[in-house]
């Protein structure tokens, strides 16, 4: 792709920072609108300019109108679904009308592609089949999942009437360097900071509930590649296909840190989905797009990504 001026929102969070890692590799101009509320400086490549900012704020037209991004990954989000739950109304806030706020700007600034991350665990719901595909019915079980595929109807209207490209990423649940260990999204984080600090590890539940783990420079990866998608599809899967269990997952993370470490089991967390697997062969098909890394190789980067900075 040829050199481009890029704006990424969320750009000092997890994914978003190994997204602008990639584009400036790339050889892009990289712009990144944040407010660090969950995002950390520190993960930001020195090449990127960070404009500190909410996307709510009207200030968000100047970036845009100075700057002149040609393309957009929207990654910024409130990410936590139990704080969806708790605050629905700040959650729609930020992942609703945030969002509006950079999509208005994007029409009135000629943007040529917005690529969006949204969630297949959130939109799909408590799945009917396994694993599921880009048409499976949608039943978010939560604000953020609502929020997610409202999302995803703002931009087809958008393409639809204002003629705005977009990609929207589904994806499964993302693990690896630079995740927050502390925050309720992801557990290899958490598992992986406890049993390194000693911390007794807990399984909520039976730890048979299930999920699809892709390695998050599989899914920088993919954002790269849906800037070139000009595919009629516009939604993909990003994930692995390969169903792990809580269980499985501990096992794995425990042989990597210490196989003498006793496993916990606590109550089951209520309203918890039980299986969550993702169908990408859409993404393989169209954006020439495949997770590269294995559960085992990814695990090891993130232990030794933990260990760096413990
Ligand atoms: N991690 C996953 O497994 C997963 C799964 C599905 C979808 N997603 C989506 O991927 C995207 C990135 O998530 P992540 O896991 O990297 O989380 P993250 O919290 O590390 O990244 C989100 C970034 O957005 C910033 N941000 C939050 N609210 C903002 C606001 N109002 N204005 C400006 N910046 C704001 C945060 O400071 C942070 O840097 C999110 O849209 C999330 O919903 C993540």
């Amino acid at each position: 792709m040829k050199k481009s001026n890029i704006l990424v929102t969320g750009g000092a969070g997890f994914i978003g920072s190994h997204i602008v890692d990639l584009l400036i590799d790339d050889g892009h101009e990289v712009i990144v609108v944040d407010n660090l509320s969950s995002g950390n400086e520190n993960n930001l490549n020195k090449r990127a300019r960070l404009f500190k900012l909410d996307i709510q704020d009207a200030g968000l037209e100047q970036i845009f109108r100075e700057e002149r991004p040609e393309y957009v990954i929207h990654q910024a989000a409130q990410i936590d679904v139990r704080h969806s739950v708790a605050d629905p109304i700040y959650d729609a806030s930020v992942n609703i009308l945030g969002t509006l706020n950079i999509l208005q700007n994007c029409i009135a600034y000629n943007i040529k592609k917005v690529v969006f991350a949204s969630s297949g665990g959130a939109i799909y719901g408590e799945q009917q089949s396994f694993p599921a595909s880009e048409s499976h019915p949608f039943q978010p079980i939560s604000p953020y999942g609502i929020a997610k595929l409202t999302v995803e109807h703002y931009l087809f209207y958008y393409m639809t009437v204002h003629e705005l490209n977009y990609t929207a990423l589904r994806y499964a649940n993302v693990y690896g360097p630079r995740q927050d260990p502390f925050g309720e999204a992801g557990v290899v984080a958490v598992f992986t900071k406890k049993m390194l600090d000693g911390e007794q590890t807990v399984i909520n539940g039976d730890g048979e509930q299930t999920r699809d783990f892709v390695y998050v420079e599989d899914v920088a990866r993919a954002n790269v590649l849906a800037l070139r998608n000009n595919t009629h599809e516009k939604a993909f899967n990003i994930g692995t296909g390969i169903e792990t269990s809580i269980k499985q997952l501990f096992d794995l993370l425990r042989n990597i840190i210490d196989p003498s470490i006793k496993k916990e089991h606590g109550p089951r967390k209520a309203g918890e989905q039980l299986r969550s697997v993702l169908d990408c062969a859409k993404a393989k098909d169209k954006l020439h797009w495949t997770c590269e890394t294995s559960i085992e190789n990814g695990l090891n980067k993130t232990v030794e990504y933990f260990r760096s900075i413990n």
